[in-house]
């Protein structure tokens, strides 16, 4: 099956597909992003990725009316044609092609939209029952994290941290010792049974698998608190889980080398994840 690429209006094999070297998203990051993963061949959480997208959108006055536009049907088309089983769709919209200077075009020009579609390889089973190891390093980011902007530098250069360390995932830690999130995921953890996680805010990513756990939590009558919490409270946590797009419901057994708990994946996580597959239709 090809990976399939969308630009500007057409579809194309991916190593087909350019963007010129003016375009704003190449030289300044002037662009958003969102990436959708299939279950069952049917994109997850659709309405809830285009509301963030839109939000992304408009915090930057970046000018495109994705449903006027007709995102969805285009999406729903590379699926068709890329044709696999399960499809990881990465969007991106940059403010378009211009020469080469700050201040947003003059005259203006058409956004830059862009998708690709690719089969999607989910993590092996046995990471979600035995867990993984994640690093902390400090949150190096600007001050409106809840833009899904392509300006990824710093989360790029933590999960780089991250690998040389063989960890997963690198947590991200403010000037106050507080944990924001993870390089690319959300974080939550576990104390006297409540699920502590970052509020919503400039801080973090409104993360969509965040709010489908969250959502899940309350339906299974988990106690939740969105605030923040130190990486000492961390540490000293029953459970610590991530969650992501790509990532899932994926348990934390080590932060910096230090057990979580038992050190083991643990109950709350456990039930979350089995909720999380009931939810998109695996369990
Ligand atoms: C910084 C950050 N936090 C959280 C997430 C998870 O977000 P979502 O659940 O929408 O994939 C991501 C995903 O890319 C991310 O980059």
């Amino acid at each position: 099956m090809p990976e399939i690429a969308y630009v500007n209006g057409g579809f194309m094999p991916l190593e087909k597909a350019f963007i010129s070297i003016e375009d704003r998203g190449f030289q300044f990051a002037d662009g958003v992003y969102e990436v959708v993963a299939t279950y069952g061949g049917e994109p997850y959480a659709l309405a809830a990725h285009f509301a963030r997208l839109d939000s992304s959108l408009n915090a930057l006055d970046l000018a495109l009316d994705i449903h006027a536009y007709g995102l969805q049907a285009k999406l729903m088309e590379g699926l068709a044609l890329s044709g696999f089983g399960e499809t990881m769709v990465y969007i991106q919209v940059t403010r378009g092609v211009a020469p080469r200077r700050h201040e947003f075009p003059v005259k203006p020009v058409a956004p830059t939209v862009i998708m690709t579609f690719k089969e999607a390889h989910r993590l092996p089973q046995d990471m979600y029952q035995h867990g993984v190891e994640v690093i902390t390093t400090p949150d190096l980011r600007w001050k409106r994290c809840d833009i899904k902007s392509i300006s990824l530098l710093p989360n790029i250069l933590a999960k780089q941290q991250a690998a040389q360390a063989g960890a997963f995932e690198a947590l991200l830690i403010d000037a106050d010792g507080q944990v924001t999130e993870g390089s690319s995921t959300s974080v939550f953890c576990v104390r006297s049974g409540c699920i502590r996680t970052a509020p919503t805010g400039p801080h973090i990513l409104p993360s969509i698998t965040r709010g489908v756990l969250l959502e899940l939590a309350h339906r299974l009558e988990i106690p939740v608190a969105e605030e923040f919490t130190t990486l000492a409270d961390f540490k000293g946590a029953d459970e610590v889980f991530l969650a992501g797009t790509t990532t899932e419901a994926m348990p934390v057994i080590k932060i910096d080398g230090d057990p979580i708990g038992e050190g083991r994946s643990g109950p709350i996580a456990q039930r979350l994840r089995a909720a999380f597959m009931q939810e998109v239709g695996i369990a």
